[in-house]
C-alpha cells in the first residue's frame, strides 16, 4: 500500500504571517498522525520561512511515525540533521527566491555536496533520498552515486500540465522513471503539487511506495474547518454577555 506522509510546511507559513504561537505544526503532525499519515515531511529552509529548528526538535521527541527532513545540502543542515536524527533525510535543491521547490536536484552538479551530506548522515543510521527529476539520467546519476536508497520524483510537471494528452505523457515519464528507480534498487516515493484531483493516477503506480504531500491537504483543511472554526467564534462572542 502507497504511504502517505503529510508535509506539513504551510502550518508554519501561517504562524510566521503573523509572528503568533498558533497555528502550531507540532500539533498539526498529532492530527496528522491521528488520522493515518505514515509520516511527516518538513522543509527547514536555509531562511526559516516557515518550519523552524525549534519545530523539528519537537516533532523528533514527539512524533510516533517517520520524520523525513527535507533540506539542502548544506553544511548546516547537515549538523541539523545529525543533532536531530530524523528518519529520512531528502535532499532537494533550494534557492532563497523561490515560491517552492521548483526542480529535481542536478545529481551531477551537486554530487561533492550529497556525498559529503550523505556520509555524515548515513553514519548516524539515517535514510537517504534525493528529489530528482523523473528522467533516466537524473536516476542514473543517483544510483551512480550509491549514496541513497531512495529517490523522491518530481511530480510538478504532470501536476502542472494544463491539457489532457501533456498530463497522460507527463504521466507515462512519471512510471518509466519510477520503473527504472526500482530496477536499478531505489526505494520509489513521489511528490510535488499533487491534489485531490491528480494524485489516483500516479498512487496507483506500482512503484511508487510513498507519496509526500502538503499544499493541497493544508489547503483543504483551512476549507473543511472553516465552518467550525466560525462556529466556535460565535459562540464565544455570543456567550460572553450570557
Ligand atoms: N516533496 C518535496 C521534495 C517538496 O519539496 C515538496 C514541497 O515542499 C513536496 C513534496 C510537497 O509538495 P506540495 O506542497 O506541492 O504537496
Amino acid at each position: 500500500m502507497t504511504r502517505l506522509h503529510v508535509n506539513i510546511d504551510h502550518v508554519a507559513t501561517l504562524r510566521q504571517a503573523r509572528g503568533t504561537k498558533y497555528p502550531d505544526p507540532v500539533m498539526a503532525a498529532g492530527l496528522v498522525e491521528l488520522a493515518g499519515a505514515d509520516g511527516v515531511t518538513v522543509h527547514l529552509r536555509e531562511d526559516r520561512r516557515h518550519i523552524c529548528d525549534r519545530d523539528v526538535k519537537l516533532l523528533r521527541s514527539v512524533l510516533q511515525t517517520a520524520l523525513n527532513l527535507e533540506m539542502a545540502a548544506t553544511e548546516e543542515m547537515t549538523e541539523i540533521a545529525v543533532d536531530m536524527r530524523p528518519d529520512i533525510v531528502t535532499l532537494v535543491p533550494e534557492r532563497r527566491e523561490e515560491l517552492t521547490t521548483e526542480g529535481g536536484l542536478d545529481v551531477v552538479k551537486a554530487a561533492d555536496a550529497i556525498q559529503r551530506t550523505a556520509d555524515a548522515v548515513r553514519s548516524h543510521g539515517i535514510r537517504l533520498s534525493l528529489f530528482i527529476n523523473p528522467d533516466v539520467e537524473a536516476i542514473e546519476a543517483a544510483a551512480k552515486l550509491g549514496v541513497a536508497d531512495t529517490v523522491e520524483l518530481h511530480t510538478g510537471a504532470y501536476c502542472d500540465a494544463d491539457d489532457e494528452d501533456l498530463r497522460r505523457s507527463q504521466l507515462l515519464t512519471l512510471k518509466q522513471a519510477a520503473k527504472k528507480a526500482e530496477e536499478v534498487g531505489f526505494r520509489v516515493a513521489a511528490g510535488h503539487g499533487l491534489h485531490y484531483g491528480n494524485v489516483g493516477p500516479v498512487a496507483a503506480i506500482p512503484a511508487v511506495e510513498e507519496l509526500n504531500i502538503g499544499h493541497a491537504i493544508v489547503a483543504r483543511a483551512v476549507l473543511v474547518g472553516l465552518e467550525a472554526a466560525v462556529r466556535d467564534m460565535i459562540e464565544r462572542i455570543r456567550g460572553a454577555r450570557a
